[in-house]
């Protein structure tokens, strides 16, 4: 029997969770259990989650942490991370700390340019449009003045409006290509309104607007991070030696696509969980990254490492489009923490931060993999989870993380051996 369902949308919690059950659950009512577990029993907080998307039924717990000892342009920050994967919070943590006694990190906002288009087909005469469209574009802007009315009080608004002939891509295809300055707001529903504003103006009998929407690709929202220190200071021994296998090490991710993907998915661990913890859109923040590491046509690392004059020095570059106002980043309680903890900062300070993350997670992991190996420290957070899913006792605990310091962490292994101890 076919399990669509009309009007879902118009259940109420309750009647979703029963349909879900009776439909996917055979009625089994375990899951119903688990479901409600998740639920806030503070009214006010659960209706808040209930409301961010259409038919939510629980709420997605990650762990929400923090990075303490990050030491940015001379400021002290304690960094929110809300994250899954195990040994991302501890690796900023120690980066931080290392970095910390070295000098700290350096950020810089290299641009904050923001883009949005209106695409749209004309099959007429080039010169006409280009004439139309010069006589047009202080009405483009003027349809815009009552939604740009407070940004510009803000100091922000639209940048520019430019016609771009598309046709050597696209028979027929041309767009308005607007750049925006948003300020503190990531700015995603005040461009797309604007955009839409101009479509209206601009669409006539020959022009007919396919869509007006932002880009996520923002190269020019860029901001720098970097450490550097004299390669001595690098390692406790063999410090130059290791400090080359580092700067190797991003060398090849560099050329080679395959160690790029998963080099640049660990900057991402770091940016996405703050990026996160922050209420930022981490879907824009990776989309936009991984087009700006494949922007000469070759996906790329997204930082870079050098050794020159007896100083290692190890940066980023990364397009970050990230708001402080607006959104969930006020909405969410826990969001407005995390703003509160880094000091309430300006989308510019946000960048500066959220891309030392992203570094210092680097950082970490080039470390880590030019030295230990990653497994080392991973099984450790592995074994520690594994210890807990046993339901162990700290005594037990310990014991078990004693026991494994020197062998291979596997579930069954750590399994037997909580088995024995408890025979
Ligand atoms: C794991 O989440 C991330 C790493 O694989 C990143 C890297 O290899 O550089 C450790």
């Amino acid at each position: 029997m076919s399990k669509t369902v009309n009007g879902f949308s118009k259940l109420n919690k309750f009647e979703k969770i029963d349909w879900l059950i009776e439909n996917f659950f055979n009625g089994d009512n375990e899951a119903k259990n688990t479901l409600s577990q998740y639920w806030n029993e503070n009214e006010i907080i659960q209706d808040l989650h209930d409301d961010f998307i259409e038919n939510t039924i629980s709420n997605y717990y990650l762990p929400f942490g923090i990075a303490p000892n990050f030491v940015i342009n001379g400021k002290d920050y304690v960094v929110p991370m809300a994250i899954e994967e195990s040994s991302v919070v501890a690796a900023a943590s120690l980066v931080a700390k290392f970095w910390s006694t070295r000098g700290g990190f350096k950020a810089e906002v290299l641009s904050t340019v923001k883009i949005g288009q209106v695409h749209f087909m004309y099959e007429g005469d080039k010169a006409e449009l280009q004439k139309y469209f010069n006589t047009k574009k202080e009405d483009l802007l003027k349809a815009t003045s009552a939604i740009t009315k407070n940004m510009r009080k803000r100091g922000g608004g639209i940048l520019d409006v430019e016609l771009r002939d598309k046709t050597e891509e696209l028979e027929n295809y041309y767009q308005l290509h607007v750049t925006f300055e948003t300020v503190d707001s990531m700015g995603a529903n005040f461009i797309n309104s604007c955009l839409e504003a101009m479509a209206n103006e601009f669409e006539n009998e020959n022009i007919r607007v396919v869509m007006s929407i932002l880009s996520n690709y923002v190269p020019e929202c860029l901001v720098k991070a970097e450490v550097s220190c004299k390669v001595e200071e690098l390692y406790a021994e063999n410090s130059e030696y290791l400090a080359q296998k580092f700067v190797e090490a991003v060398q090849i991710a560099n050329v080679e696509p395959h160690r790029a993907v998963t080099h640049n998915k660990g900057i991402m661990n770091g940016i996405d969980a703050v990026v996160i913890a922050t209420g930022n859109d981490f879907r824009a923040i990776e989309s936009c990254a991984h087009a700006y590491s494949a922007k000469d046509g070759q996906y790329r690392s997204l930082s870079n490492a050098t050794i020159e004059n007896g100083i290692f020095k190890f940066w980023i570059e990364i397009p970050l489009a990230l708001g402080t106002v607006g959104g969930l980043t006020s909405l969410h309680p826990l969001s407005k923490l995390a703003m509160q903890m880094l000091g309430k900062p300006s989308a510019k300070e946000l960048m500066q931060i959220i891309a030392v993350a992203g570094l210092a997670q680097n950082f970490a992991a080039l470390r880590a993999l030019t030295t230990t190996g990653i497994q080392k420290g991973h099984m450790k957070m592995h074994l520690t989870n594994i210890i807990k899913g046993l339901g162990a006792s700290e005594a037990d605990k310990q014991f078990l993380i004693n026991y494994f310091e020197n062998k291979t962490v596997t579930h069954n292994a750590v399994v037997e051996a909580y088995n024995n101890l408890r025979k």
